[in-house]
Order: structure tokens, then sequence, then C-alpha cells
């Protein structure tokens, strides 16, 4: 490391107690950095944080909702607390409320505005001021390719394809702080989000891989790691030129 380059502080990963965000979770932390393993049922995060422990890193599990505003605001002081003054967030935390247009109540479609919208500004609002202050800072938001539309995800598709508009416009304000901002938006990926799509297809998990995988070009559908490694790269010191962008981890061409 050249004595111009960051050494990893602390980032803080939502929704990580599994999936995407646990894989990312851990990823950071082979890199280096301190994370704050945050989702909603604290107790839920001790896997992650034990794993990030034994593997000799740092972690911190918090219990909060970043869909509310003092939940939100509350982990925020408590990673300052007890792990550091943050300098990289990654939005991930989200949920999937599917239904036609039709039989979509308007429950769904609040619920996954407020967990993907709403919770990605009240993160990024409250720890924005630690990027400003430190003049480096990291943000990756989680979209989706069903920001392209997918059958089914009006609430879903509308709130992803949102997250690349704050995206652009986050860039844009937090740019000569030297923040970037970027957005992943991944197409397939086997967590417990997909498996739970899968069974409501009424379709075994492997059937349901199979059919995904005919319109891939990749050789195989995608895994957690595949968009951890995507979070590093924005993560990464040298990606200081790249802001503002939206990369689609899908296998194939999308975007
Ligand atoms: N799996 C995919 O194929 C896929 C594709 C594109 C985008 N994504 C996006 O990637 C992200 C992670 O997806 P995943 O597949 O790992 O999902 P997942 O359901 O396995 O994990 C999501 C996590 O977010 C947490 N969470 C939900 N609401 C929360 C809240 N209000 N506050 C804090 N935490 C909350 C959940 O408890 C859970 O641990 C999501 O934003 C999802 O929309 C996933």
């Amino acid at each position: 490391m050249s004595s111009t380059e960051r050494a990893p502080g602390t980032a803080v990963v939502t929704g990580a107690a599994r999936g995407i965000g646990a894989a990312v979770a851990r990823r950071l932390a082979q890199e280096g950095w301190a994370v704050a393993v945050l989702d909603l049922d604290e107790s839920a995060c001790a896997g992650v944080v034990q794993e990030i422990t034994d593997a000799g890193g740092r972690a911190v599990a918090v219990g909060a909702d970043v869909a509310d505003e003092a939940s939100a605001e509350s982990a925020v002081t408590r990673v300052v607390d007890e792990l550091g003054v943050p300098t990289v967030l990654v939005n991930n935390a989200g949920i999937t409320r599917d239904n036609l247009l039709f039989k979509m109540t308007t429950a769904d479609w609040d619920d996954v505005m407020n967990v993907h919208l709403r919770g990605a500004f009240l993160m990024t609002r409250a720890i924005q001021p630690h990027l400003v202050e430190a003049r480096w800072g990291r943000v990756v938001n989680l979209s989706s390719s069903s920001a392209l539309g997918n059958r089914g995800q009006a609430n879903y598709s509308a709130a992803k394809a949102g997250v690349q508009g704050f995206t652009k416009t986050l860039a844009i304000e937090l740019g000569k702080f030297g923040v970037t901002v970027n957005a992943i938006a991944p197409g397939f990926i086997e967590t417990e989000m997909t498996a739970a799509t899968a069974e409501r297809l009424r379709m075994p998990f492997e059937e349901f891989k199979k059919q995904i995988l005919a319109a891939i070009a990749a050789p195989r559908t995608g895994v957690p790691e595949d968009v951890a490694n995507a979070v590093a790269f924005f993560v990464d010191d040298a990606a200081g030129y790249v802001s503002g962008q939206v990369l689609y981890v899908a296998g194939g061409p999308l975007g």
C-alpha cells in the first residue's frame, strides 16, 4: 500500500445475517475491514460475526430496522461507539412481496418501498457526515436486474430502479468529498430470497434454478460471493474514479 492509500477502517453492511449481505460482510472482513453486521434480529447476526472473528477479523452484531428512522440512526451511533467511525456502507437489506398488480396490496407496496428505498435513504443520511468528515467514503447500494422489469414485482422493480436514481444523485452530491456511490444489480443469486420465490411458485429450488439457467449466458447461476467480489471492487481505494455506476452481476449482458 502506498502512503496515499487508505487503510481499511469500519464498514456497515445491512441485511448481513444471511445471503448476499453475509457474503459481503465476510469478504470485507477478509480485506481488513471491521464490519458491523446489521440485521433486523441481532441474534441472527451472531453466526456471521463468529465466522469473521474466528478468521481473525473484527465484527459486531447490530440489530436494527433500516426502514425506521430512530433505529437506523441509533445503529450508526452504536457502530461509531463499538467499532469506529464508518467510511463504508453497503445498503443490502431487502425483502420481496411479489404479486401481480391486481393482487398487490398497499402493504406489499409500502413494505418493499420502505425497506429498499426509505432504508437506503435513512442509513446513508445517518452515515454520510462521517464520510464527508473523513473526505473518503464508499456507498454501495443493492439494486437488481428486476429494475429492468419483472412480472409480479411492480413494487420491487420500482424500488430497485429508484435505488439506481438515488445512487446517481448521491454520486454527484458526495463526489467532491471523495465519496463514491455505486449500485450493484444482481441477476439470479442463490439465497433464501430466491429459494422463497421457488417455494411460492411451488417448484423445487433445483428445478427453478434449471429454468432460470436457460436464460443466463454464463454456465451457472450466481452465488452471494459473486456479488461480494463486485462490492470489494467498488470499496477498494483504487476504484476512487468509478462513481454513479450500476454494475449488473448477472452472468450476462443486462442493463
Ligand atoms: N438473491 C437474488 O437473486 C437477488 C437479486 C437481485 C438483488 N438482490 C438484492 O440483494 C439484497 C440481499 O438479498 P438476499 O437474496 O441475500 O436476501 P435474503 O432475504 O437472503 O437476505 C436479506 C436480509 O435483509 C434483512 N432485512 C430485511 N428487512 C430488513 C430491515 N428492515 N432492516 C434490516 N435488515 C432487513 C433480512 O432479515 C435478511 O437477513 C436485497 O436487497 C435483494 O433485493 C437479490
